[in-house]
Protein backbone atom coordinates (compact mmCIF):
# COMPACT_ATOMS: atom_id res chain seq x y z
CA UNK A 1 0.00 0.00 0.00
CA UNK A 2 1.68 3.40 -1.32
CA UNK A 3 -0.22 5.54 1.36
CA UNK A 4 1.68 6.80 4.37
CA UNK A 5 -0.81 6.27 7.08
CA UNK A 6 1.82 7.05 9.69
CA UNK A 7 1.32 10.69 8.58
CA UNK A 8 -2.21 10.59 8.18
CA UNK A 9 -2.49 9.27 11.72
CA UNK A 10 -0.03 11.83 13.30
CA UNK A 11 -2.48 14.13 11.82
CA UNK A 12 -5.45 13.26 12.52
CA UNK A 13 -4.42 12.82 16.05
CA UNK A 14 -3.01 16.50 16.17
CA UNK A 15 -6.36 17.35 14.45
CA UNK A 16 -8.16 15.43 17.30
CA UNK A 17 -6.30 18.17 19.76
CA UNK A 18 -7.19 21.26 17.74
CA UNK A 19 -10.60 20.19 17.61
CA UNK A 20 -10.96 20.03 21.57
CA UNK A 21 -9.48 23.67 21.44
CA UNK A 22 -11.97 25.61 18.74
CA UNK A 23 -15.12 26.73 19.27
CA UNK A 24 -17.18 27.24 16.65
CA UNK A 25 -19.84 29.68 17.66
CA UNK A 26 -16.92 32.42 17.27
CA UNK A 27 -15.90 30.94 13.29
CA UNK A 28 -16.66 33.96 11.09
CA UNK A 29 -19.78 33.27 9.26
CA UNK A 30 -18.67 35.28 5.48
CA UNK A 31 -16.11 34.35 3.81
CA UNK A 32 -13.47 37.57 3.76
CA UNK A 33 -14.05 39.74 0.59
CA UNK A 34 -9.53 40.26 0.78
CA UNK A 35 -8.70 37.78 -2.06
CA UNK A 36 -5.17 38.10 -0.42
CA UNK A 37 -6.40 36.86 3.18
CA UNK A 38 -4.75 33.31 3.94
CA UNK A 39 -7.23 30.48 4.46
CA UNK A 40 -6.87 30.60 8.44
CA UNK A 41 -8.74 33.70 8.02
CA UNK A 42 -10.83 32.74 5.70
CA UNK A 43 -14.35 31.21 7.87
CA UNK A 44 -17.38 29.06 6.28
CA UNK A 45 -19.23 31.17 3.70
CA UNK A 46 -23.11 31.27 4.78
CA UNK A 47 -25.14 28.62 2.27
CA UNK A 48 -29.06 28.99 3.22
CA UNK A 49 -31.17 27.61 6.43
CA UNK A 50 -31.98 24.15 7.02
CA UNK A 51 -34.58 23.31 10.16
CA UNK A 52 -34.05 27.22 11.62
CA UNK A 53 -30.12 26.55 11.50
CA UNK A 54 -27.86 28.49 9.39
CA UNK A 55 -26.40 25.97 6.86
CA UNK A 56 -22.77 26.74 6.21
CA UNK A 57 -19.82 25.69 3.48
CA UNK A 58 -16.69 24.94 5.21
CA UNK A 59 -12.95 24.79 3.19
CA UNK A 60 -10.64 22.61 3.92
CA UNK A 61 -7.40 23.09 2.09
CA UNK A 62 -3.56 22.44 1.56
CA UNK A 63 -0.05 23.45 0.39
CA UNK A 64 -1.14 22.04 -3.12
CA UNK A 65 -4.01 23.87 -3.62
CA UNK A 66 -5.85 21.31 -3.22
CA UNK A 67 -9.42 22.05 -1.79
CA UNK A 68 -12.37 20.49 -0.65
CA UNK A 69 -15.81 22.08 0.40
CA UNK A 70 -18.15 20.50 2.95
CA UNK A 71 -21.43 21.62 4.46
CA UNK A 72 -22.93 21.11 8.27
CA UNK A 73 -26.01 20.39 6.21
CA UNK A 74 -25.67 16.13 5.84
CA UNK A 75 -21.85 16.72 5.90
CA UNK A 76 -22.44 17.25 2.48
CA UNK A 77 -19.14 17.25 0.38
CA UNK A 78 -20.11 19.98 -2.75
CA UNK A 79 -16.06 20.21 -3.76
CA UNK A 80 -13.17 18.01 -4.36
CA UNK A 81 -11.09 20.51 -6.30
CA UNK A 82 -7.54 18.72 -7.60
CA UNK A 83 -5.77 19.54 -10.66
CA UNK A 84 -5.64 17.66 -13.74
CA UNK A 85 -2.40 16.17 -15.45
CA UNK A 86 -1.74 19.76 -17.04
CA UNK A 87 -2.27 21.57 -14.12
CA UNK A 88 -6.20 22.58 -14.39
CA UNK A 89 -8.25 22.56 -11.37
CA UNK A 90 -11.34 21.47 -11.41
CA UNK A 91 -14.22 20.23 -9.21
CA UNK A 92 -14.49 16.25 -9.29
CA UNK A 93 -17.88 15.80 -7.73
CA UNK A 94 -21.28 16.41 -8.98
CA UNK A 95 -22.88 19.59 -6.90
CA UNK A 96 -25.55 22.33 -6.94
CA UNK A 97 -25.67 25.84 -7.03
CA UNK A 98 -26.98 26.43 -3.67
CA UNK A 99 -28.97 24.35 -0.64
CA UNK A 100 -32.27 24.11 -2.51
CA UNK A 101 -30.78 22.17 -5.25
CA UNK A 102 -29.77 19.64 -2.18
CA UNK A 103 -33.05 20.00 -0.55
CA UNK A 104 -35.11 19.01 -4.00
CA UNK A 105 -37.46 15.97 -3.88
CA UNK A 106 -35.29 13.04 -5.11
CA UNK A 107 -32.10 14.32 -4.63
CA UNK A 108 -30.05 11.40 -5.50
CA UNK A 109 -27.68 12.01 -1.69
CA UNK A 110 -24.94 13.97 -3.68
CA UNK A 111 -22.04 14.40 -1.72
CA UNK A 112 -23.79 13.57 1.71
CA UNK A 113 -22.59 11.50 4.54
CA UNK A 114 -25.78 8.71 4.99
CA UNK A 115 -27.02 6.65 8.11
CA UNK A 116 -27.88 5.35 10.02
CA UNK A 117 -28.05 2.57 7.75
CA UNK A 118 -26.35 3.24 4.39
CA UNK A 119 -28.09 1.16 1.56
CA UNK A 120 -30.80 -0.74 1.97
CA UNK A 121 -32.84 -2.89 4.43
CA UNK A 122 -35.48 -5.64 2.96
CA UNK A 123 -39.16 -4.74 3.52
CA UNK A 124 -38.51 -1.56 5.40
CA UNK A 125 -37.85 -3.83 8.71
CA UNK A 126 -35.60 -5.84 11.03
CA UNK A 127 -35.61 -8.05 14.08
CA UNK A 128 -33.22 -7.18 17.19
CA UNK A 129 -33.17 -8.89 20.55
CA UNK A 130 -36.50 -10.50 19.90
CA UNK A 131 -37.86 -7.11 18.69
CA UNK A 132 -39.33 -6.03 15.57
CA UNK A 133 -38.13 -3.12 14.44
CA UNK A 134 -40.13 -1.30 11.53
CA UNK A 135 -38.50 1.56 9.27
CA UNK A 136 -39.86 4.19 6.13
CA UNK A 137 -40.42 1.92 3.17
CA UNK A 138 -38.80 4.50 0.78
CA UNK A 139 -37.21 2.62 -1.85
CA UNK A 140 -39.78 -0.39 -3.57
CA UNK A 141 -41.11 -1.51 -0.26
CA UNK A 142 -37.45 -1.29 1.47
CA UNK A 143 -36.06 0.86 3.68
CA UNK A 144 -32.78 3.07 1.74
CA UNK A 145 -29.84 5.13 2.78
CA UNK A 146 -31.52 5.84 6.50
CA UNK A 147 -35.26 6.60 5.52
CA UNK A 148 -37.16 9.51 5.00
CA UNK A 149 -35.18 11.78 6.68
CA UNK A 150 -31.39 10.31 7.26
CA UNK A 151 -28.14 11.83 8.22
CA UNK A 152 -27.99 12.93 4.69
CA UNK A 153 -30.71 15.52 5.38
CA UNK A 154 -29.67 17.04 9.24
CA UNK A 155 -27.73 20.14 9.76
CA UNK A 156 -24.61 18.36 11.72
CA UNK A 157 -22.26 20.57 14.59
CA UNK A 158 -19.88 21.25 12.71
CA UNK A 159 -16.29 22.40 14.25
CA UNK A 160 -12.76 23.56 12.10
CA UNK A 161 -9.87 22.21 13.33
CA UNK A 162 -6.89 24.45 11.26
CA UNK A 163 -7.42 24.99 7.55
CA UNK A 164 -7.57 21.31 6.89
CA UNK A 165 -9.92 19.54 9.19
CA UNK A 166 -13.85 19.32 10.16
CA UNK A 167 -15.17 17.49 12.97
CA UNK A 168 -19.27 17.65 12.16
CA UNK A 169 -21.53 15.75 14.88
CA UNK A 170 -24.97 14.34 15.05
CA UNK A 171 -26.99 13.09 17.49
CA UNK A 172 -29.72 10.46 16.29
CA UNK A 173 -32.50 10.31 18.68
CA UNK A 174 -33.60 7.09 20.14
CA UNK A 175 -36.77 5.95 17.63
CA UNK A 176 -35.32 8.30 15.03
CA UNK A 177 -36.80 6.90 11.75
CA UNK A 178 -37.55 3.91 13.42
CA UNK A 179 -34.22 2.99 14.81
CA UNK A 180 -33.42 2.25 18.48
CA UNK A 181 -31.35 4.15 20.70
CA UNK A 182 -29.80 7.68 20.51
CA UNK A 183 -26.78 7.25 18.51
CA UNK A 184 -23.94 9.98 18.56
CA UNK A 185 -22.31 9.98 15.37
CA UNK A 186 -18.99 12.05 14.84
CA UNK A 187 -17.21 12.29 11.54
CA UNK A 188 -13.74 13.87 10.92
CA UNK A 189 -12.97 15.09 7.47
CA UNK A 190 -9.21 15.81 6.97
CA UNK A 191 -7.29 16.84 4.20
CA UNK A 192 -3.77 15.70 4.23
CA UNK A 193 -0.72 17.32 3.18
CA UNK A 194 -0.55 14.37 0.18
CA UNK A 195 -3.95 15.57 -1.34
CA UNK A 196 -5.51 12.42 0.19
CA UNK A 197 -9.32 13.16 1.82
CA UNK A 198 -9.86 10.95 4.40
CA UNK A 199 -13.24 10.35 6.00
CA UNK A 200 -13.18 8.69 9.62
CA UNK A 201 -16.35 8.06 11.16
CA UNK A 202 -17.15 6.73 14.98
CA UNK A 203 -20.51 6.23 16.49
CA UNK A 204 -21.85 5.28 20.07
CA UNK A 205 -25.46 4.43 21.02
CA UNK A 206 -27.46 3.64 24.51
CA UNK A 207 -29.10 0.47 22.68
CA UNK A 208 -28.31 -1.61 20.37
CA UNK A 209 -28.80 -0.71 17.16
CA UNK A 210 -27.96 -1.47 13.61
CA UNK A 211 -25.21 1.19 11.89
CA UNK A 212 -23.93 1.60 8.54
CA UNK A 213 -22.26 4.76 7.91
CA UNK A 214 -20.76 6.18 4.44
CA UNK A 215 -20.20 8.91 1.90
CA UNK A 216 -22.28 9.14 -1.20
CA UNK A 217 -20.08 11.45 -3.04
CA UNK A 218 -20.49 11.18 -7.35
CA UNK A 219 -17.08 10.94 -8.77
CA UNK A 220 -16.72 12.32 -12.23
CA UNK A 221 -13.19 13.33 -12.88
CA UNK A 222 -13.10 14.87 -15.98
CA UNK A 223 -14.34 18.10 -13.96
CA UNK A 224 -17.26 18.29 -16.21
CA UNK A 225 -15.49 18.07 -19.15
CA UNK A 226 -16.91 14.25 -20.41
CA UNK A 227 -20.61 13.90 -19.49
CA UNK A 228 -19.61 10.10 -18.31
CA UNK A 229 -17.68 7.83 -16.49
CA UNK A 230 -17.82 5.12 -18.89
CA UNK A 231 -14.12 5.82 -20.09
CA UNK A 232 -12.80 5.89 -16.69
CA UNK A 233 -10.88 2.86 -15.82
CA UNK A 234 -11.94 1.10 -12.53
CA UNK A 235 -10.24 -1.22 -10.26
CA UNK A 236 -11.50 -3.56 -7.55
CA UNK A 237 -9.61 -5.71 -4.87
CA UNK A 238 -13.09 -8.30 -4.87
CA UNK A 239 -13.25 -11.37 -6.20
CA UNK A 240 -16.58 -11.85 -4.84
CA UNK A 241 -19.75 -9.67 -5.04
CA UNK A 242 -23.00 -10.04 -2.95
CA UNK A 243 -25.96 -10.45 -6.45
CA UNK A 244 -29.13 -8.91 -5.76
CA UNK A 245 -32.60 -9.69 -6.51
CA UNK A 246 -35.23 -7.05 -8.82
CA UNK A 247 -35.07 -4.69 -5.82
CA UNK A 248 -31.14 -4.53 -5.22
CA UNK A 249 -31.69 -6.94 -2.22
CA UNK A 250 -29.00 -8.68 -1.56
CA UNK A 251 -29.64 -12.84 -2.31
CA UNK A 252 -27.25 -13.89 0.58
CA UNK A 253 -24.94 -15.54 -1.71
CA UNK A 254 -21.31 -14.30 -2.20
CA UNK A 255 -20.84 -15.14 -5.76
CA UNK A 256 -17.45 -15.02 -7.94
CA UNK A 257 -16.80 -12.15 -10.13
CA UNK A 258 -14.40 -14.36 -12.29
CA UNK A 259 -15.38 -14.56 -15.91
CA UNK A 260 -18.30 -12.25 -15.26
CA UNK A 261 -18.76 -8.37 -16.02
CA UNK A 262 -18.55 -7.94 -12.51
CA UNK A 263 -14.79 -8.69 -12.15
CA UNK A 264 -12.29 -5.53 -11.99
CA UNK A 265 -9.78 -7.54 -10.22
CA UNK A 266 -7.60 -5.83 -13.32
CA UNK A 267 -8.71 -2.35 -14.09
CA UNK A 268 -10.68 -1.93 -17.04
CA UNK A 269 -13.22 1.01 -18.52
CA UNK A 270 -16.22 1.37 -16.92
CA UNK A 271 -18.06 1.24 -19.88
CA UNK A 272 -16.49 -2.08 -21.16
CA UNK A 273 -18.83 -4.57 -19.84
CA UNK A 274 -21.70 -2.31 -18.16
CA UNK A 275 -24.72 -3.58 -21.59
CA UNK A 276 -24.18 -6.90 -20.12
CA UNK A 277 -25.16 -5.56 -16.46
CA UNK A 278 -28.93 -5.32 -15.82
CA UNK A 279 -29.75 -1.31 -15.11
CA UNK A 280 -26.18 -1.17 -14.83
CA UNK A 281 -24.07 -1.43 -11.79
CA UNK A 282 -25.74 -1.17 -8.46
CA UNK A 283 -23.85 -3.95 -6.41
CA UNK A 284 -21.73 -4.07 -3.21
CA UNK A 285 -18.54 -5.54 -3.91
CA UNK A 286 -17.02 -8.23 -0.95
CA UNK A 287 -13.36 -6.60 -0.04
CA UNK A 288 -10.53 -8.99 -0.60
CA UNK A 289 -9.21 -7.31 2.84
CA UNK A 290 -8.47 -7.85 6.13
CA UNK A 291 -11.64 -7.07 8.18
CA UNK A 292 -11.39 -3.27 10.00
CA UNK A 293 -7.80 -2.59 8.01
CA UNK A 294 -7.02 0.10 6.21
CA UNK A 295 -6.14 -1.59 2.96
CA UNK A 296 -6.48 0.65 -0.88
CA UNK A 297 -9.08 -1.76 -2.42
CA UNK A 298 -9.90 0.45 -5.25
CA UNK A 299 -8.32 2.59 -8.06
CA UNK A 300 -10.16 5.01 -10.52
CA UNK A 301 -8.40 6.84 -13.45
CA UNK A 302 -9.44 8.97 -16.16
CA UNK A 303 -7.29 8.93 -18.93
CA UNK A 304 -7.89 11.88 -20.88
CA UNK A 305 -7.31 14.43 -17.68
CA UNK A 306 -4.88 11.81 -16.32
CA UNK A 307 -6.61 12.33 -12.73
CA UNK A 308 -6.25 9.18 -10.71
CA UNK A 309 -8.20 8.01 -7.41
CA UNK A 310 -7.27 5.52 -4.65
CA UNK A 311 -9.62 4.24 -2.41
CA UNK A 312 -8.77 2.76 0.93
CA UNK A 313 -11.26 1.72 3.50
CA UNK A 314 -11.31 -0.31 6.96
CA UNK A 315 -14.98 -1.41 5.90
CA UNK A 316 -15.74 -5.05 4.15
CA UNK A 317 -17.75 -4.01 1.31
CA UNK A 318 -18.10 -1.24 -1.23
CA UNK A 319 -21.72 -0.08 -3.55
CA UNK A 320 -20.35 0.75 -7.18
CA UNK A 321 -23.28 2.74 -8.53
CA UNK A 322 -23.09 3.83 -11.92
CA UNK A 323 -25.76 6.89 -11.45
CA UNK A 324 -28.36 4.56 -13.58
CA UNK A 325 -30.78 7.06 -11.99
CA UNK A 326 -29.34 9.84 -13.17
CA UNK A 327 -31.21 11.18 -16.39
CA UNK A 328 -30.37 14.73 -16.71
CA UNK A 329 -33.39 16.14 -14.98
CA UNK A 330 -32.43 17.14 -11.53
CA UNK A 331 -32.14 21.02 -11.16
CA UNK A 332 -29.94 23.96 -9.78
CA UNK A 333 -27.06 21.70 -10.69
CA UNK A 334 -23.72 23.67 -10.69
CA UNK A 335 -22.82 25.42 -13.76
CA UNK A 336 -26.32 24.23 -14.90
CA UNK A 337 -24.99 21.24 -15.95
CA UNK A 338 -26.91 18.12 -17.04
CA UNK A 339 -26.10 15.10 -14.70
CA UNK A 340 -27.02 12.33 -17.30
CA UNK A 341 -27.35 8.80 -16.79
CA UNK A 342 -23.80 7.23 -15.43
CA UNK A 343 -22.77 10.90 -15.50
CA UNK A 344 -20.79 10.04 -12.15
CA UNK A 345 -19.80 6.87 -10.31
CA UNK A 346 -20.30 6.54 -6.46
CA UNK A 347 -17.94 4.18 -4.38
CA UNK A 348 -19.92 3.78 -1.39
CA UNK A 349 -17.54 2.28 1.24
CA UNK A 350 -19.78 -0.05 3.87
CA UNK A 351 -21.13 -3.12 5.43
CA UNK A 352 -22.92 -4.99 2.85
CA UNK A 353 -26.73 -4.18 2.34
CA UNK A 354 -29.39 -5.69 4.24
CA UNK A 355 -27.26 -7.30 7.00
CA UNK A 356 -29.50 -6.66 9.61
CA UNK A 357 -31.94 -9.14 7.91
CA UNK A 358 -28.82 -11.59 6.51
CA UNK A 359 -27.38 -13.46 9.81
CA UNK A 360 -24.47 -14.82 7.26
CA UNK A 361 -23.15 -11.26 6.59
CA UNK A 362 -20.75 -9.74 9.10
CA UNK A 363 -22.66 -8.05 11.90
CA UNK A 364 -23.62 -4.15 11.81
CA UNK A 365 -24.99 -4.21 15.37
CA UNK A 366 -23.65 -1.42 17.31
CA UNK A 367 -23.84 -2.26 21.25
CA UNK A 368 -23.94 0.13 23.70
CA UNK A 369 -20.07 0.42 25.47
CA UNK A 370 -18.79 -0.44 22.30
CA UNK A 371 -17.84 2.31 19.54
CA UNK A 372 -18.46 1.79 15.81
CA UNK A 373 -15.52 3.23 13.80
CA UNK A 374 -14.80 3.36 10.02
CA UNK A 375 -12.20 5.17 8.08
CA UNK A 376 -12.48 5.37 4.21
CA UNK A 377 -9.78 7.85 2.49
CA UNK A 378 -10.05 9.01 -1.20
CA UNK A 379 -6.34 10.02 -2.63
CA UNK A 380 -5.65 11.97 -5.85
CA UNK A 381 -2.83 12.82 -8.13
CA UNK A 382 -2.54 12.45 -11.88
CA UNK A 383 -0.52 10.49 -14.29
C1 LIG B 1 -27.33 4.09 -3.82
C2 LIG B 1 -28.16 3.00 -4.29
C3 LIG B 1 -28.68 3.28 -5.66
C4 LIG B 1 -29.40 4.60 -5.70
C5 LIG B 1 -28.50 5.68 -5.17
C6 LIG B 1 -29.24 6.98 -5.07
O1 LIG B 1 -26.09 4.08 -4.37
O2 LIG B 1 -27.51 1.75 -4.27
O3 LIG B 1 -29.57 2.28 -6.05
O4 LIG B 1 -30.54 4.53 -4.92
O5 LIG B 1 -28.01 5.33 -3.91
O6 LIG B 1 -29.96 7.29 -6.20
Amino acid sequence: MDMNFKALTALVISGGTLLASCNNNTAPKEESKDSTATAATAGPRSFGQADGQEVLQYTLKNANGMEVKILNYGGTITDIITPDKQGQKGNVVLSYESLDGYQQKGQPYFGALVGRYANRIANAKFTLDGKEYKLAANNNGNTLHGGLKGFDKVVWTATPAGDSSLQLVYTSKDGEEGYPGNLQATVVYTLTPDNALQISYKATTDKATPINLTNHAYFNLSAGKDSTILGHELSLKASKYTPVNDKLIPTDKLDPVKGTPMDFNTAKKVGADIGKVNGGYDHNWVLDKKDGELETIATLYDPTSGRFMEVATTQPGIQFYTGNFLDGTLTGTRGGQKYVKNGALCLETQHFPDSPNQPSFPSVILKPGETFAQTTVYKFSVK
